[in-house]
């Protein structure tokens, strides 16, 4: 039988009491952490410990004892519970200390920098002709890239069999029932369309976006590019305003002493159509194509083209930021290395 826990005698008490008070310290001493500490507490004083046996007891004892062994199992009970709270605060203490250490913060390292992300190039470049033309009044408008063979051609007045609607110019896509077909957009002309059949003249847009083509990748091509399409539409437009617009952009763009020539080209949407060329970094580029709207354009958005005149212009804004950053190979604005782009923050 377990001596602790069955106190009938005076006697046992008193022993029980003194190997308490010899053994008690030590075990509470050497409790390792909060847990076991309130095992061992219950275990010492709590309600089926030795202390809480003896004070059950007491009703047996002889009345004239009673007194004398009450307060020695109180002073026993108190020095226990002293002991039991003090080993609790310095575990306490050991533990906070541990969470601090291992949440050490060394506030004298140098901090880990988070690289910054940047608008590419590309979007740079297209942002910025897009505020030189918002500047003389423009506004700003983008379309789908994915456009109907009719917004993209046929409105434009391509005829049915213009070469650049074969399939070895254009990538269709398998998609929807258009009866003419769908496809990537090769060029941001359509934008001149779809605007002008929603809103009524004067018009002055711009329309910045991606285009398609199928071209195999070289230093000059890729089957993804970026142009800014531009088209101004009032009473009383001249190739005049379209030379003065498109000369003020390029000294804005390539700066005050650039020098720009008009070559005549063939657009089906623009007639007459020109080619603007700027000399810069000792050769001539080809940057802009650009025209007066052909009436057959305004016929099928709706316009009247004896009410209105216009021009319109397109230009390749990889160009512009090949011209404008001495880019020589297109596949630099397509490739992901930050080498490379981290050079036009
Ligand atoms: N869309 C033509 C191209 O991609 C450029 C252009 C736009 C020409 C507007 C004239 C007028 O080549």
């Amino acid at each position: 039988m377990d001596p602790t826990t069955n106190l009938s005698e005076p006697m046992d008490i008193q022993e029980t009491l003194e190997r308490l008070r010899g053994e008690a310290p030590d075990r509470i001493e050497r409790v390792e952490s909060a847990e076991a500490l309130e095992d061992l507490a219950a275990e010492l004083t709590g309600k089926r410990s030795p202390i809480a046996a003896g004070r059950r007891s007491l009703g047996s004892a002889p009345p004239e004892q009673r007194r004398d062994l009450g307060r020695a199992i109180n002073d026993v009970a108190a020095e226990l519970d002293a002991l039991i709270d003090a080993r609790r605060s310095s575990l306490e203490a050991a533990e906070a200390a541990d969470a601090l250490a291992a949440d050490r913060v060394d506030v004298t390292l140098p901090g880990r920098a988070q690289p910054r992300g940047t608008i590419h190039v590309i979007q740079q470049v297209m942002d910025e002709i897009v505020d030189i033309f918002v500047a003389m009044g423009y506004t700003a408008a983008t379309g789908p890239e994915v456009e109907t063979e009719f917004y993209n051609f046929t409105a434009l007045n391509f005829p049915v069999a213009h070469p650049t609607r074969l399939e070895s110019d254009t990538l269709y896509l398998d998609y929807g029932d258009d009866p003419e077909g769908v496809l990537l957009r090769t060029h941001t002309s359509p934008m001149q369309a779809r605007y002008m059949e929603q809103h009524e003249p004067p018009v002055y847009l711009v329309v910045p976006g991606r285009v398609f083509r199928r071209d195999p990748v070289d230093s000059t091509h890729s089957p993804v590019f970026h142009q800014v399409e531009g088209l101004a539409v009032d009473s009383d437009i001249t190739f005049g305003d379209l030379k003065g617009v498109l000369d003020h952009f390029a000294r804005e763009f390539l700066g005050p002493d650039i020098t720009t020539k008009f070559i005549p080209h063939h657009f089906p949407f623009t007639e007459p159509s020109a080619e603007m060329h700027v000399y810069a970094h000792g050769r001539w580029m080809e940057l802009i194509g650009c025209g007066m709207v052909h009436p057959a354009v305004f016929e099928a958005v709706g316009y009247d083209p004896n009410d209105v005149t216009g021009f319109a212009f397109g230009m390749g804004a990889d160009r512009l930021a090949m011209v404008r950053h001495g880019i020589t190979d297109l596949r630099h604005l397509f490739d992901p290395d930050r080498r490379i782009l981290e050079q036009y923050r």
